[in-house]
């Protein structure tokens, strides 16, 4: 059999909410594929370094709720790796948050998801820009979600929050298209993830209407959208900015 080229040898990615997840297999996907990669959570990032066992991988405490913490983490990712070509803008609040009819949603818990799901993304987005421009290369992946595009109730802070991401990513393309940094999205349908699997309130609720909404009638596991961000951050997307992949097995028809 052919054996298949490396095809992140030489760049460097920082994956944020890194250490579960979606996040966790787009990093197991970026090392295999040869990148340098940065597990950037707020725990148990250094866990699911050791999980992967590789010397080209870092973790790191980046919280992207605080300009500190997120400088310090640009520093330190520059000073071990010298370069940041890839962001993956995962980290988010999602399944813990519990449904609640938007009337009683709180301004605080509006607050608290969009610091993490919005402005954690600007604030890296913000952190990686100068060093992705200096090198004339750059590739920035977000995470949206189906739900901004089908609606469902109980959520609509955080559907909101992935509204903005859709709307974001169109907007940083274009700001950054210059410098040849390339700003893409994959909106996942329900994915099966620790933390989806361990929230009651999801799998008894949304698991089977998510299901029966799909053409592909199968679960969604992290590695099928891990794929789908691995596209963006390749050079096979050289010419494709501001777009949007529901990788959801055709859910929302996009
Ligand atoms: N799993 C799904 O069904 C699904 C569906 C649609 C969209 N998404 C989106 O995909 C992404 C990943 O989903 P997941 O299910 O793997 O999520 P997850 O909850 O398993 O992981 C999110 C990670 O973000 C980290 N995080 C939270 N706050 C942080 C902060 N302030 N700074 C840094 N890291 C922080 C968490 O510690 C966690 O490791 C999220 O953006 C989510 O909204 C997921």
């Amino acid at each position: 059999m052919e054996l298949k080229a490396k095809r992140l040898e030489g760049r460097t990615a920082i994956v944020t909410g890194a250490a579960y997840g979606i996040g966790y297999a787009t990093a197991e996907r970026f090392v295999a594929e040869g990148a340098n990669v940065v597990i950037a959570d707020i725990k148990g990032q250094e866990e699911a370094a050791e999980r992967l066992r590789r010397p080209n991988v870092l973790a790191l405490q980046i919280d992207v709720r605080d300009d500190d913490s997120v400088a310090a983490g640009i520093a330190r990712v520059l000073e071990h790796f010298g370069s940041i070509d890839i962001l993956v803008n995962n980290a988010a609040i999602s399944a813990e948050l519990r449904p609640t009819r938007f009337e009683d949603q709180l301004i605080n818990d509006w607050r608290r998801v969009y610091d993490v799901n919005v402005i954690g993304v600007f604030r890296m987005c913000r952190a990686v820009s100068p060093h992705m421009r200096r090198a004339k290369w750059g590739r920035i992946v977000n995470l949206a979600s189906g739900t901004a595009f089908k609606g469902a109730p109980g959520m609509l802070h955080y559907i909101a929050s992935k509204g903005a991401i859709l709307a974001m990513t169109r907007s940083l393309a274009t700001e950054f298209g210059d410098d040849n940094v390339l700003v893409n999205c994959v909106s996942p349908g329900l994915t099966m993830t620790e933390s989806v699997v361990a929230a009651d309130h999801i799998m008894e609720n949304f698991q089977e209407f998510a299901m029966s909404s799909r053409v592909l009638k199968r679960s969604a596991t992290a590695e099928d959208v891990a794929n789908a961000i691995f596209f963006f951050a390749s050079a096979d997307s050289a010419f494709v900015t501001g777009q949007t992949v529901t990788a959801d097995g055709g859910s929302v028809f996009h």
